[in-house]
């Protein structure tokens, strides 16, 4: 199995997002046995929680599960548990080193990624907050298209197809 872990700060508004929407980019493309996928973030502070109201709304209007989903944080172990963790700023690459396990010789360990780093084009490499902007709409079309991108990359390295 492939697992795939999106990380921000609070584990309530983009990770969750991009949680859902490519676990649903994942099933379309018929991969769902294949990719594995969950979300937590560096910070504590919502742990348990279900997303954002504003994550919720956008992923309700856009027909996307999130059922069941909970914040969490991120653990020292989801750094060899995962493939690809997959982060949504530069601030939260920064947290997740925090994070890493002590090296172990012959370990196999996570790779790590910025989501926009998949979306060549864009000038802005860091997916901007909603928790703070409010837009909840530019965050969903940016992290649509990073994800779908994302898939592709996987599929080839992997050669899922
Ligand atoms: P997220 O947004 O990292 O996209 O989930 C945030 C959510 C909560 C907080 C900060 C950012 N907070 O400070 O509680």
């Amino acid at each position: 199995m492939i697992q795939v872990l999106f990380v921000c700060l609070g584990n309530i508004c983009r990770s969750p997002m991009a949680e859902a929407l490519f676990r649903h980019q994942v099933k379309q493309a018929g991969l769902a046995h294949v990719i594995a996928i969950d979300s937590a973030g560096t910070g504590d502070w919502h742990i348990g929680h279900p997303p954002h109201q504003g994550t919720r709304d956008i992923l309700d209007k856009n027909q996307i599960d999130y059922k069941g989903m909970q914040a969490r944080q991120v653990t020292s172990d989801d750094f060899v548990q995962f493939t690809y963790i997959v982060a949504m700023d530069e601030s939260n690459v920064r947290n997740l080193a925090g994070f890493a396990p002590a090296p172990v010789a012959g370990e196999k360990r996570a790779s790590i990624h910025k989501l926009l780093d998949f979306a060549p084009g864009r000038t802005n490499k860091d997916v901007p907050d909603p928790y703070y902007t409010g837009n909840f709409q530019e965050v969903y079309e940016m992290v649509e298209e990073s994800c779908a991108r994302l898939l592709a990359f996987i599929i080839e390295k992997e050669q899922l197809s």
